[in-house]
């Protein structure tokens, strides 16, 4: 799709029921994101979410679709190491069914994406606003507007590409920042807070539905208000993702 240019539309999903809807309203990578922590499990942050968790909506996921793509967030401190790292992405994949892993990180990771990727595990990395490590970030803020941060995000990705990475989340990088990333590395950008020129975008599924708890993120939009049902919501965020009309300005930093 990278190639073609297709616009690669992108949601997180927890459970079979949505995958089912998100599978017939177009949608092509199904994340299992660790924000269950936060939309499912009521934390206030993804740090409590343990692995016996991801596996549990992960395999919820695989039961509900069966042509979109399965990426799934491997938790908090479960890849400090790449021995730790791949036992868990063989957990993940093996009873969870999925067919992707996401870990969070820079450079630091680059010896477990490497570990994973060497033995046939496909793996999305995932940088800028890392919540993982909100308390490190000191909050959940926009990432790279300073040089010095930006550089090192440019870098990180190349890196983590040539580790073997083949796919990155972007999240919360300024526009301008995720368009220079995107044209850098030849796997497919995801971006989500990170502008329109990535090659593809992910919501959070409660926030698409405008059942934010909370206050809505910036770059995020209700697809359901005014529209029939949520299916109908899903399918309007699956064309303006592939028509390029979401994020708008007011979506990006
Ligand atoms: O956990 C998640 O839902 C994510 C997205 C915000 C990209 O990582």
């Amino acid at each position: 799709m990278m190639q073609e240019g297709e616009k690669i539309a992108c949601l997180t999903c927890y459970d079979a029921t949505f995958a089912g809807v998100a599978e017939a309203a177009g949608i092509d990578v199904l994340l299992v994101g660790d924000s269950l922590g936060m939309v499912m499990q009521g934390h206030d942050s993804t740090l409590p979410v343990l692995l016996g968790d991801m596996i549990y909506h992960s395999a919820c996921v695989a039961r509900g679709s069966s042509r979109c793509l399965r990426v799934v967030d491997m938790p908090f401190m479960s890849y400090t190491t790449p021995a730790q790292g791949i036992g868990n992405a063989a957990r993940l994949m093996g009873e969870g069914g999925a067919q992707m892993v996401k870990l969070e990180g820079g450079r630091v990771i680059r010896e477990v994406v490497h570990h994973l990727a060497d033995h046939g595990i496909p793996v999305c990395a995932h940088l800028g606003l890392l919540p993982q490590s909100v308390h490190g970030l000191g909050g959940y803020r926009v990432q790279g507007r300073d040089q010095r941060s930006a550089d090192r995000i440019f870098e990180d990705a190349r890196i983590l590409e040539e580790a073997g990475a083949g796919m990155l989340v972007l999240e919360c990088v300024p526009a301008e920042l995720a368009g220079r990333i995107t044209d850098s590395v030849s796997i497919p950008v995801i971006g989500i807070g990170a502008g329109p020129d990535c090659d593809g975008q992910v919501l959070v599924l409660h926030d698409l539905l405008g059942v934010t708890r909370g206050r809505r993120p910036k770059f995020s939009q209700d697809f359901l208000a005014g529209r029939g049902g949520i299916q109908a919501g899903m399918e309007a965020y699956q064309r303006a993702v592939k028509s390029g009309t979401f994020p708008g300005p007011e979506h990006s930093f």
